[in-house]
């Protein structure tokens, strides 16, 4: 006898509810998955009924359980391959049948689990659950199978069903695990490619352990109430396995319970709940002490894996009981569990319960508890089992062709390994007893849809569901989803009637949401106003900053006589403060709202106004360079000195920035504009830069200039000229760049007026750092040390750090003295 080994796991549950269950640490069956075994039995009784599918073959099978467990799964998978009494990993030892495929799991872990080590040995396996694909299976191993749709398939099916009602404002609830992960990644930008919104998103713990008591529960609760209680969200999306529709109905027992202590709660549960395929509503009969219902449920439109009704199916159900089958190790305890009574004489149970009466049928369990109807999941597993024997059956009829023979004579001849099965399953096709055709895709995956079913519950706790619609495949894209408009729909009850019609839109460009998302406030408007404390700050320093250069100027002019002032270039010093004016000035076309002169200036005046400084400065110090050459023998620079080549340095490269801004003006000139993206409260007005290569270039011929000095002043800061400025020179470039390299990546992080007054605050502290550096020496001579203010004492003495060194004044030249400056006293 050929024997088809079968692996199966009943959902064995640990520790479901530990202190509200006197069973503590005892398994409890899920009694309503016991329908999936009886499948199984089902199927294979008929295939050994059938004489036209593998006559003289008798199909048996061994069940295992996954305990949901990871060790345990991969502890029996071993078992199923190689134990006999030892268990010898990769020996078979004493096996007497002839394993040819798996069916399994029901969960995604178990199932990758089981193929983790199946695929190893390239042993069919086939899921009956319905998962996500957060895992490709297909790719990590070829011998996995799903007798179900693919998962992803049904959220199209949810967003078709959400606009077929016309509802735009939606919850969502997802398990805490991968799956739920997926999901919610999945579906949330499906529902807003759809212009729906989501108002709330509940994430369910995979183990809910309700310990402490409903009430303290509760309480915890209050703090962070579930979001589906207040929200206004008509429609909620339900995805997960059994943890969500057990986390609904507690978390609703505790609100009736408590709903007296908190009025002010308006919190309501009642939903059109979608719920994805993966999800029955199954319950422990512990649970309903607690007076869990599905009431709640009532009107959920469930995406289910599509069933039909198998002939005689039910009529096998009514025929189970205990005394059925001597090999079924599970009907004591689903009996006892189910009908809380002791079937079997022995056991502890007997001593708890009183014992069965024979008089229980399938018949008397609320849905919740067990189903007469075939569900999705058993359906699955009666398919698995005929693509199994049809696989087999193909891959013998080949094999007979083969070998000349028509007998089916039994084992003798049979020689069948596992993987040989996998080129009849990839292309198996066949019509099952109810007339649907079972064909699995490229992917290994049953090419089928979703039905959609209508659930209505009854006081009793039973509920059925009336099929209402469905999601096939082949249809074209956007119309997969029909929803039969004839079948009437029932709602929850506490919903006056599908109303939900609120839809949702986004605000306007200038207006943003508020907390509630129910209304659109206007945005408020961005930049620096003239009350705005940087406004004020930056204002007083720059006005602080002018009135101090002004003041600077004011005693060089007075003192525009003494040697200290003469010294380095007169006309150049004026120069340079009248545009540190100017610079310190120009930060105050930055503030207030911008508009179309302040756009065109700001930038191009700023540049302008700094290359004249830089370039003056720039002047200043080629100067001191040449004087010291000047004075060697012989050297014909001399002509060159003097005001004219200073004078043209400025010019010169001032033109050049004015050239650069007068370009962008013309080209792409800077205007008046709002961003409304970038920050989400507010609207920014700023200044359309107009072309942003032309700001970094006037930003970068003024870092060139700034370069271009320090350098010049860097190499003469040594030179020992009479009042040498170069270690000034040198000093304020460093101050300049180093606040302009600052700048640029301030710049780029900051929004909206924040970014004005990085440029506001980079000029004022570029400008004073200048200011400060070369003048701040020279005014303390001016006004402290007037004593050293004259050729005398600036060619003999040291003061602070500015360096005299003993040169001979130009009138007394000579050649001696190599060491010579021209001082044009
Ligand atoms: C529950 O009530 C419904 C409607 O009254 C009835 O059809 C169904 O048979 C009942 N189920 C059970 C298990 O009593
Ligand atoms: C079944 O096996 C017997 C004995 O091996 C053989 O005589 C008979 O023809 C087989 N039946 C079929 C349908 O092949
Ligand atoms: C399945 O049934 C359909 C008619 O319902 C038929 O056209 C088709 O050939 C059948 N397919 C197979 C593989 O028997």
């Amino acid at each position: 006898m050929a024997s088809l080994m079968h692996y199966f796991s009943p959902e064995i549950v640990f520790n479901m509810h530990p202190s509200r269950v006197s069973i503590a640490s005892t398994p409890t069956l899920v009694t309503k998955f016991y329908q999936h075994i009886l499948a199984l039995v089902f199927a294979v009784d008929e295939i050994n009924d059938n004489p036209r599918i593998l006559p003289n073959v008798t199909l048996g099978f061994h069940i295992y359980d996954s305990y949901t467990d990871s060790k345990m799964t991969y502890r029996t998978t071993m078992d199923l391959l190689f134990k006999s009494h030892h268990f010898i990993p990769n020996y078979k030892c004493g096996t007497q049948e002839n394993l040819i495929g798996v069916i399994g799991g029901f969960s995604s872990d178990t199932s990758s689990r089981m193929a983790d080590i199946l695929g190893l040995f390239k042993i069919p396996q086939i899921s009956y659950g319905s998962f996500q694909p957060a895992v490709n299976y297909q790719t990590k191993s070829s011998s996995f199978y799903r007798m179900v749709p693919r998962e992803d398939f049904q959220y199209r099916g949810i967003v078709q069903l959400l606009l077929h009602f016309g509802w735009k404002w939606v919850g969502l609830i997802a398990q805490d695990d991968e799956g739920g992960e997926h999901f919610l990644e999945v579906i949330e930008s499906m529902l807003s490619k759809s212009g729906i919104c989501s108002e709330f998103t509940d994430i369910v713990p995979t183990n809910a352990r309700y310990s402490k008591g409903l009430y303290q529960m509760f309480l915890k609760r209050v703090g962070n109430l579930p979001g589906f209680l207040a929200s206004k969200a008509n429609a909620v999306i339900v995805s997960g396995e059994s943890a969500p529709v057990t986390w609904l109905a507690n978390t609703v027992v505790m609100i009736h319970a408590y709903q007296l202590k908190y009025p002010l709660y308006k919190l309501s549960a009642a939903k059109v709940w979608i719920t994805t395929a993966q999800i029955d509503f199954k319950f422990f009969k512990v649970q309903m002490v607690t007076g869990l219902s599905t009431r709640m449920f009532h009107g959920t439109l469930s995406f289910t894996i599509h069933t039909k009704e198998i002939q005689d199916f039910y009529d096998f159900l009514r025929n189970v009981n205990p005394s059925w089958a001597d090999g079924d190790g599970f009907i004591s305890d689903f009996w006892a569990e189910s009908f809380r009574c002791s079937a079997s004489d022995s056991g502890i149970s007997k001593f708890f319960r009183s014992a069965c009466t024979e008089e229980e049928m399938l018949e008397s369990l609320a849905t919740p508890f067990f189903e007469m109807r075939m569900t999705g999941h058993s359906y699955s597993i009666y398919n698995a089992v005929h693509a199994l024997a049809h696989a087999l059956h193909a891959w013998y009829l080949v094999r007979a062709n083969n070998r000349r023979t028509e007998a089916w004579d039994g084992l003798s001849s049979w020689n069948v390994e596992p993987w040989q099965l996998h080129s009849f399953l990839h292309q198996i096709s066949f019509n099952n007893s109810a007339g649907d055709l079972i064909a699995l895709n490229e992917h290994g995956e049953l090419a089928a849809g979703f039905d959609v079913t209508n659930v209505i519950t009854f006081p009793n706790n039973s509920y059925i569901r009336m099929k209402v619609g469905m999601l096939d495949p082949q249809k074209p894209p956007g119309k997969e989803l029909t929803i039969d408009e004839d079948s009437p729909l029932e709602w929850h009850r506490g919903l006056a009637q599908v109303s939900n019609k609120e839809t949702c839109r986004r605000c306007p460009e200038d207006q943003y949401p508020n907390k509630a998302k129910d209304q659109c406030i206007p945005k408020t408007s961005n930049f620096l106003a003239f009350d705005d404390i940087l406004t004020i700050v930056s204002t007083s320093s720059a006005l602080l900053f002018s009135l101090i250069t002004a003041l600077v100027l004011g005693i060089f002019i007075k003192h525009r006589d003494t040697a200290i002032v003469k010294a380095n270039n007169r006309s150049l010093t004026y120069i340079l403060l009248v545009s540190l004016l100017l610079c310190f000035l120009c930060s105050l076309l930055f503030i207030g709202m911008p508009n179309e002169a302040t756009c065109l200036l700001r930038q191009t005046a700023f540049g302008t106004i700094f290359s004249v400084a830089l370039s003056s400065i720039l002047a200043k110090t080629i100067s001191v360079v040449l004087a010291f050459m000047a004075t060697k023998p012989g050297s014909r620079m001399r002509k060159w000195l003097g005001q004219k080549l200073a004078y043209s340095i400025v010019l010169f490269s001032s033109i050049i920035q004015v050239g650069i801004c007068a370009i962008w003006l013309a080209t792409s000139p800077p205007k008046p504009d709002v961003d409304m993206d970038s920050m989400a409260e507010e609207i920014v007005l700023l200044c359309n830069e107009g072309s942003a290569t032309m700001l970094y270039c006037v930003l970068g011929y003024m870092g060139f200039l700034a370069i271009v000095s320090f350098t010049v002043a860097f190499l003469a800061r040594k030179l020992p000229d009479s009042f040498n400025e170069a270690k000034f020179i040198t000093f304020s470039m460093l101050v300049f760049c180093s606040v302009w390299l600052s700048f640029v990546p301030t710049y780029l992080s900051t929004r909206g007026k924040h970014m004005v007054a990085v440029e506001i605050f980079s000029i004022l502290s570029s400008s004073a750092g200048l200011l400060s550096c070369i003048f701040t020496p020279k005014c303390y001579i001016i006004l402290l040390r007037p004593e050293l203010n004259n050729k005398e004492q600036l060619l003999g003495e040291r003061i602070g750090t500015i360096v005299f060194k003993n040169l001979s004044p130009l009138s007394s030249s000579t050649a001696q003295s190599p060491i010579h400056v021209h001082l044009k006293c």
